[in-house]
């Protein structure tokens, strides 16, 4: 071990900063100067960034050291990582050995999620400390909760997406994954500075209005009582197709927090049942306008068919595309239609700011994005944070997920429902390992939901829920 260490030193050639000498991964979809960056797509087959992401830099110049690129669905679209030109990847949980140390496929293999699966995977099976991934609707909490590690996504614009590709602009999010809620606290320490290159980072101004309201914990706090902390069950998250082991170590959760002195309030967000329709309008809009740039000129893969007829350059190019991401450029594209645009993207775009309002009625804490001077500060009866499923079932078969089963596409999309909703408000959201599931046996993620700019008091909270997993 100290050996190790000694090498890994070496390479750097000094010591820099917190994060010395630790092994970190990226989601293919940050550009690093070193390796290509695919994002998962066969459009991307060559492309090698001449920069390197922001966050990349920051936790670099703290000394930590990539061991790799991690697989990911294509441009980040997918919820199960199945979709990739790389193949699919495959739930560390599930992956059985026979007596020579091979790889047993026996067909019922899971998988890890998505759509940062890869980075998921990987810190799961121990191969890093830490890795990179993004969340636009939950592609960081959901293969956290499949593969049984946490999955932090910190506030809209806290960490800088600067040389991050875009899928939907106005929802991605950077998203850490480690194996422990303390492990992503120093990662997010590292990240979660203001950079000017992205224009949606949080401006100096806003994060000093932050700071001014007071917070239930503090920076790196370190205690188990939450005596004065009120945390919230939203009641529309009891749908009907969440299984039975799932709502048992919800249950558990809350008793839990209670336990250490939390009061527990039913809360209702009466606009989350909209919530899953339009972010999939939304994301889709954006997607459809920020991939047109893959068109063989600037980005994107050229097709070789080129030179021999023109009208078909652009098809042909574009034909880079897979199956997934095709479809959903088309259903974006439909949506932002003359005749379709005030039925569908205008409509989400106003449910979208219920979903806000909705959240900002049920915290104790005033949003620091709308904040105004006759903001009386804190409202005791609200508050603190949420406790939610992740999930409606654990990690479903790398089988059901490939199938062209119209019902099977439709429930890939459905696992996305408790997700999104902290994604369409641009607030912190954290999945934690729970347990298992007494059915069949793979990892269950609580999520912990805060509002904006409350970061650390849902990082607090979750140091403690976590510990209580082991618990009988
Ligand atoms: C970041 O950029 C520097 C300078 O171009 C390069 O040496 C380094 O390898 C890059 N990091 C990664 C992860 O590619
Ligand atoms: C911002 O972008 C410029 C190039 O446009 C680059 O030189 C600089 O390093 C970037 N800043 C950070 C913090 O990455
Ligand atoms: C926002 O304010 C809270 C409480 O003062 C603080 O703990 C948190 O770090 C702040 N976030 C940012 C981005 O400044």
């Amino acid at each position: 071990m100290i050996l190790l260490f000694i090498f890994t030193f070496n390479i750097v050639g000094s010591f820099n900063g917190s994060l010395d000498g630790i092994p970190v991964a990226y989601k293919d979809l940050f550009c690093t100067s070193s390796l290509s960056t695919t994002c998962g797509s066969f459009m991307l087959k060559n492309f090698k960034s001449p920069f390197n992401a922001t966050v990349i830099n920051f936790l670099e110049e703290a000394g930590a050291i990539m061991i790799g690129k991690t697989n990911m669905d294509e441009f980040g679209m997918g919820a199960a990582n199945v979709y990739s030109v790389h193949g699919p990847v495959y739930n560390p949980q599930s992956i059985l050995f026979d007596e020579n140390h091979f790889e047993k496929n026996d067909g019922d293999q899971r998988v890890a999620g998505g759509s940062s699966g890869g980075s998921a995977a990987a810190v799961a099976s121990g191969m890093c400390f830490a890795a990179l991934g993004s969340d636009t609707g939950g592609s960081v909490r959901l293969p956290a909760s499949y593969c049984g590690i946490v999955g932090f996504k910190p506030s809209y614009g806290q960490c800088s997406r600067w040389g991050l590709i875009a899928y939907a602009n106005s929802l991605d999010t950077v998203g850490i994954l480690t194996r422990t809620v303390s492990d992503a606290q120093m990662i997010y320490d590292v990240i979660s500075k203001f950079d000017m290159n992205d224009s949606t980072s949080i401006t100096p101004d806003v994060r000093s209005i932050n700071s001014s309201i007071p917070s239930f914990f503090k920076l790196n706090s370190n205690t188990d009582d939450l005596r004065g902390l009120r945390v919230g069950v939203p009641k529309e998250y009891f749908v009907s197709e969440l299984g039975e082991s799932i709502v048992n170590l919800w249950k558990k959760g809350i008793s839990y927090l209670k336990s250490h002195g939390a009061t527990i309030v039913s809360v209702s967000c009466p606009s989350t049942r909209y919530a899953l329709s339009a972010y999939y309008i939304l994301a889709l809009s954006e997607a459809s306008s920020n991939l047109a740039r893959f068109d063989g000129v600037r980005y994107g893969h050229r097709s070789e068919e080129s030179n021999k007829n023109d009208g078909m350059l652009y098809a042909n190019t574009r034909g880079g595309f897979g199956k997934e991401v095709k479809k959903r450029i088309i259903l974006g594209t439909y949506a932002l239609t003359a005749g379709s645009y005030g039925n569908y993207f205008l409509q989400a775009q106003k449910i979208r700011r219920m979903v806000k309002s909705d959240f900002d009625r049920v915290f104790k804490r005033p949003n620091p994005l709308r904040f105004t001077k006759k903001d009386s500060g804190c409202n005791e009866n609200k508050v603190d944070v949420l406790i939610t499923p992740v999930t409606i079932s654990t990690a479903p078969k790398i089988e059901d997920c490939l199938t062209t089963n119209v019902n099977n596409f439709i429930n890939t999309y459905v696992n996305d429902v408790f997700v999104v909703p902290a994604s369409l408000a641009g607030i912190p959201a954290i999945s934690i390992p729970f347990g298992i599931s007494s059915i069949d046996g793979f990892p269950i993620g609580l999520q912990l939901i805060a509002q904006y700019g409350d970061d650390d008091t849902l990082l607090g909270v979750a140091k403690v829920l976590e510990k209580g997993a082991n618990q009988k």
